[in-house]
């Protein structure tokens, strides 16, 4: 949620910068902005910004009209916005009345109605709806008293600060130098030779450097061409954790796809391949290096919590089967936004596992500290190395999906169920529930769903061209059954957020306790069949789809290759490959996938960025 960048170095720093942000820019789009400072004998502006309503296109644009001068000193900023409207005036970076000093920011300011009151009384102007504006004021005003040290003059503006924020600043009387400062929001920085930079993410570096530092909380730093400093904000020096960035700038760029979230679609074999690799011993045993819990912790878990939002949510609502069937723990699944208000019974024998792609959501965050307020285990499942969520957790079990920048999420929910299906195997092993062969059994399914999804993938054509077809649908509703509940959750979410058309997700069962009454003539359903195997769901399932096609419904059924029970009911059918009933999630979620992503490019809609949202969402 908001893209920041900057750099100190030797190359033009306008450049490094919107380089940057065009790699940041699913994290908002609602407009961006830069800063470079020019300070110098003849150079008539110390700081010059250009910032602009809307994509880093209109930004371009308005940097072609009016150049600025060199500079090898910059930040820069693509936002999505929270306190005030998308327009020119609220796009950072913002400045003080003197025009001295440039600040972009990332989060909430929570006192800052506060501190423009004080601003105000001193006699500063304020020109925007923000929050981050007082941040530019209080800097200029104290750094005369921190003697012109900019870090120094950022940590005290930081120790009056309430919320969750990162914030990046220049000065025009400090050429060469870019502080950052960082609380429960992402900031790192990428280590260079002769130059350094900061961003939301190692994508907006990584073609200059893959050798980074992640900040901690409550830090600041400064960067220099020849260094870095690092203070926590008392002062005082900071320990720094460093890391090397082990994929490549392939992973991040589209790669000959019209959009990124195609790219992401096409990789989900090979993440949930990745995902998989080296948990098991050649025995079929599973051993999880970084779990970080021992044996007897989990011999010791009584209940299982977990927290999410969104995609990562129904990930949870499908691995409560898998979890409950193969450990007999009885699971929870709780929106992260909800569960600290509803005064949870959690204690030290409960294990809450915390899923999240980005490992920056905020309610996810804040739902996991409560967690571990209450002495609970806290496990995360997480795709982005080094972020908070898995650095406050008590273990970590990475998925292996590579970086996902489209908005809506397509391979991290697939490795996420992974994942969780591996911790779920994990326990019964442990906890002596499932022995050798058994677990042998359900890993050696698991290792086919690489192929499965594959094959989904070939043959999902037809799914295009009936996305095509359904265009100027209202509305679409998707049933499921066991899994294919949150199947369907995940089907309408995805409609929703890609073609912005109503779509809502059903358990069959419920249809006739109410939205039956929604069916009306030619309404695409997506139904999902559960396998043949389980005869009592299938059969049930049969029965609802003739009773929504009564009733004038276009139903569009997804079913395992060789089941011809439901064409007589479908007016569309999408054959699956034969799989186990817990791993149907992960190949009849593609087709899903597929349809609302051509729907939105039918529409004419941005598929990777869709209005109004953002990729890591670092507000409560
Ligand atoms: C939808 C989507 C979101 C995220 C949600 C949680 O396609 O991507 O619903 O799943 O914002 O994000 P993470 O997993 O990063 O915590």
């Amino acid at each position: 949620m908001c893209g920041i960048v900057g750099y100190v170095g030797a190359k033009s720093a306008l450049e490094v910068v919107l380089e940057g942000l065009r790699r940041l820019e699913y994290r908002g789009y609602d407009s961006a902005g830069v800063a470079v400072v020019t300070a110098g004998p003849d150079t008539a502006h110390g700081l010059i910004i250009a910032k602009k309503a809307g994509k880093i296109a209109n930004l371009d644009k308005e940097l072609a009209a009016r150049p600025l001068p060199p500079s090898t000193t910059g930040i820069g900023h693509t936002r999505w916005a929270t306190h005030g409207p998308p327009n020119d005036r609220n796009a950072h970076p913002h400045s003080n009345n003197a025009g001295r000093v440039a600040v972009v920011h990332n989060g909430i300011i929570e006192n800052f109605a506060l501190l423009r009151a004080e601003l105000e009384a001193r006699g500063n102007e304020l020109s925007s709806d923000t929050d981050t504006e007082v941040v530019a004021h209080l800097l200029g005003e104290l750094l005369p008293e921190a003697d012109g040290d900019l870090a120094e003059a950022m940590r005290r503006v930081c120790r009056r600060l309430e919320g969750a924020f990162t914030l990046v600043a220049v000065h025009a009387d400090a050429p060469d130098v870019v502080v950052g400062a960082r609380r429960n929001s992402p900031l790192v920085v990428g280590v260079g030779e002769g130059e350094n930079f900061l961003a939301s993410d190692v994508s907006a570096f990584i073609t200059h450097t893959r050798d980074a530092i992640e900040l901690g909380q409550d830090q600041v730093v400064e960067l220099r061409r020849e260094g870095v400093t690092v203070t926590n904000f008392d002062g005082t020096p900071a320990e720094t954790t460093p890391f090397h960035v082990d994929w490549d700038i392939s992973a991040a760029e589209k790669g000959g796809y019209d959009y990124f979230m195609l790219k992401e679609i096409a990789e989900q074999p090979k993440a949930i391949a990745d995902t998989l690799l080296g948990r098991f011993t050649p025995e079929g045993r599973l051993h999880l290096d970084e779990m970080r819990l021992s044996d007897d912790d989990l011999r010791e878990v009584d209940k299982i919590i977990i927290i999410a939002c969104g995609t990562s949510f129904h990930v949870g609502l499908i691995a409560k089967y898998a979890i409950e069937h193969w450990t007999r723990i009885p699971c929870e699944v709780e929106l992260a936004s909800e569960f600290r208000y509803r005064d949870p019974i959690v204690d030290r024998s409960t294990m809450v596992i915390a899923i999240s792609q980005s490992g920056e959501t905020m309610d996810t965050l804040m739902a996991l500290r409560h967690a571990r307020e209450q002495k609970a285990k806290v496990l995360a499942i997480c795709n982005t190395n080094g972020s908070t969520i898995p650095r406050e957790s008590d273990a970590v079990l990475y998925t292996y999906a590579g970086p996902e920048i489209a908005v809506a999420s397509t391979k991290a929910f697939l490795t996420q169920i992974v994942a969780t299906y591996v911790i779920a195997l994990y326990l019964a092993q442990v906890r002596g529930i499932k022995y050798g062969d058994e677990i042998t059994a359900i890993l050696a399914d698991l290792e086919k769903t690489p192929a499965a999804v594959a094959k989904v993938l070939e043959s999902v054509e037809p799914v295009r061209q009936l996305a095509r077809e359904l265009k100027d649908a209202k509305s679409v509703l998707f049933i499921g059954r066991h899994v294919g509940y949150p199947v369907a959750l995940e089907g309408a979410l995805k409609l929703k957020e890609l073609a912005y058309m109503h779509a809502e997700g059903f358990a069959a069962g419920e249809l006739k306790h109410g939205p039956i009454a929604l069916i009306e003539e030619g309404l695409p359903v997506f139904v999902v069949v559960p396998p043949k195997g389980r005869d009592v769901l299938h059969d049930k399932m049969v029965s609802n789809i003739q009773e929504i096609r009564a009733r004038g419904a276009r139903t569009i059924v997804l079913v395992e290759e060789g089941d011809h029970s439901v064409d007589p009911y479908a007016d569309h059918v999408i054959r699956l490959p034969k799989v186990p009933t817990l791993l149907q999630p992960l190949v009849a979620t593609v087709p899903l996938q597929v349809f609302s992503c051509e729907m939105a490019t039918a529409k004419g809609h941005d598929v990777d960025q869709p209005r109004n949202l953002a990729k890591s969402v670092t507000v409560e």
